[in-house]
């Protein structure tokens, strides 16, 4: 193989038999791809799989491809194919001086074989698309049913992480001259915290202070979602403090992949699936079976063919998927109907990118369903980010380094809408370096989230309300309270171990 030079393989032209063109061509429609490059790799992929060595192809009238679409850049996959191709000439001639051209036949020739196996194969599940990839995954390629968490995230994870106690004033002590300080990253609780009372009483000054005080100490990247009216937008100082990107949804779109697969083992239907969870959430009246039957079946060659999927693609293979088994136009239609007169989210950053930066992102013209949809959804993508990134180091006295602060002002609806990406975040992640602000009038929001959600709240803060949920109350400040008679600017919040009236402003 030293003699050829890979550079050269890039930009060489690879070709099949003219037939076999033709027959990949019918395979872009099969199975929805966009590229011949994917049905090329597909083919001659399927002949490597075989023992014997391909015969010769009929000619090489095919179309053309040149090697770095064919195989992609090199750190994308592009050396992995040359060696399988270089291992298959191998094991068949030994002792043979690969040159460029001995690569460009055993493509034509592997190509050319794989996709009249392929064909075989299609007919054999008479054109049904998931038994087509049914039968190559576990007959024909034999893989195994589960796969290493290979954490690709983690190449990615840039941020560093530095292990040291973080302290912050909420405010004064009433009646005492001492203030109240909370270590946030501190051992045996959650860093997560839950800022509850009437309009006006003071959550999101508070919850801002907080948030510029820990990242005064640690530069950690923060996403605050404001999910109100969308004022956050304008706060001027706090942009700037931040040195934050602000999104204002729907008129602008966020720059994220949504469905981008972190890791090996995250597997399309998996995506698909909380993708399905998020879309259910966010509609206003909840579909039947059926229709979330269809809109996976619909939805399942686009998530497992494509990269970078847009709610335009989501729409098109929606729309596909109805005429081709004549359903009416339905509340799911309606929905993604609505969806579509913005743009949502674009897959611009992945999301270690994305969540490397510090964003307002606020929904204040945005409709129901767009900002629940578009909220669970950057919620489900954050966590699976997070299931892929590292634990956060600790430093001697076991203070956990902070990864990034997810801030969700106007909470209520998230809460409301009971979505296990929420609870998820608040639970699993803390050893990553995760923590959570949840800003939201009412404890009765948090009314029905099990006990163990409940216990993630490592720091409560209640301004006054006329709620009495005593059920949540009790459970987060541990004690009976008085939170009707609470003054502007008091709250009450638990601080080492003690429920304290606080003076914040
Ligand atoms: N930085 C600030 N300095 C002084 N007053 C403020 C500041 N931020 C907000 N306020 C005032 O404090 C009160 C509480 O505001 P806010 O925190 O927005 O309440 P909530 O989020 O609970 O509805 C409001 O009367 C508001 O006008
Ligand atoms: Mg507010």
């Amino acid at each position: 193989m030293s003699e050829i030079e890979t550079t050269k393989i890039w930009l060489a032209n690879f070709t099949t038999s003219a037939e076999a063109a033709k027959l990949s061509k019918e395979f872009l429609e099969y199975l929805g791809f966009s590229s011949n490059y994917q049905s090329a790799r597909l083919a001659i992929g399927r002949s490597l799989g075989e023992g014997s060595f391909s015969e010769t192809a009929p000619d090489a009238k095919g179309m053309s491809i040149k090697g770095n679409l064919l195989f992609d850049d090199e750190d994308k996959g592009g050396l992995l194919w040359l060696a399988l191709l270089v291992e298959n000439i191998h094991q068949h001639f030994p002792n043979k001086k690969i040159t460029l051209e001995d690569l460009q036949h055993a493509v034509r020739d592997h190509w050319h074989r794989g996709i009249y196996l392929l064909k075989q194969d299609w007919d054999e599940v008479e054109g049904d698309y998931s038994k087509f990839v049914e039968l190559l995954i576990t007959r024909r390629a034999a893989l195994p049913a589960t796969m290493e968490n290979q954490q690709i995230g983690k190449s990615f994870d840039k941020t560093f992480l530095d292990a040291k106690p973080i302290w912050l004033t909420l405010g004064q002590i009433k009646n005492s001259d001492e203030s109240a300080q909370w270590l946030i990253n501190g051992v045996g609780y959650s860093p997560n915290i839950a800022l509850m009372g009437q309009a006006g009483s003071g959550k999101t000054r508070t919850m801002l202070n907080l948030i510029q005080q820990v990242y005064k100490q640690t530069n950690v990247p923060v996403i605050l979602l404001d999910l109100g009216k969308g004022d956050l937008a304008n706060n001027a100082e706090l942009v700037k403090a931040l040195n934050a990107k602000v999104l204002q949804i729907p008129e602008q779109a966020i720059p994220l992949d949504m469905f981008k697969r972190t890791t090996e083992a995250d597997s399309a239907a998996h995506i698909l699936q909380g993708f399905r969870d998020s879309f259910e959430r966010s509609m206003q009246s909840k579909p039947g079976a059926k229709q979330l039957d269809a809109f996976r079946e619909a939805l399942k060659p686009l998530f497992q063919n494509q990269e970078e999927i847009t709610i335009q693609n989501i729409k098109s293979a929606l729309d596909r998927y109805y005429n081709e088994n004549k359903i009416k136009t339905d509340s799911v239609m309606a929905t993604i109907n609505d969806l579509i007169q913005f743009k949502l989210f674009e897959p611009v950053s992945s999301p270690p990118e994305f969540f490397n930066q510090n964003w307002i992102i606020t929904f204040g013209h945005a409709q129901e369903t767009t900002k629940k949809l578009a909220s669970c959804l950057l919620i489900d993508v954050l966590h699976n980010y997070m299931k892929c990134c590292q634990d956060a180091p600790t430093d001697n006295e076991g203070h956990r380094g902070l990864r990034l602060i997810l801030a969700i002002d106007e909470s209520k609806s998230l809460l409301a809408n009971r979505h296990p990406g929420l609870s998820n975040l608040l639970r699993l992640h803390r050893s990553k370096g995760l923590c959570v602000m949840l800003a939201s009038q009412s404890p009765d929001d948090y009314e029905g989230a099990a006990d163990d959600y409940l216990e993630q709240i490592g720091l409560p803060v209640c301004f006054r309300t006329n709620a009495n949920s005593t059920a949540i109350l009790t459970n987060m400040f541990k004690s009976k309270q008085n939170f009707s008679s609470l003054e502007s600017g008091e709250c009450f919040s638990v601080i080492d171990n003690q429920t304290r009236k606080i003076k914040v402003f």
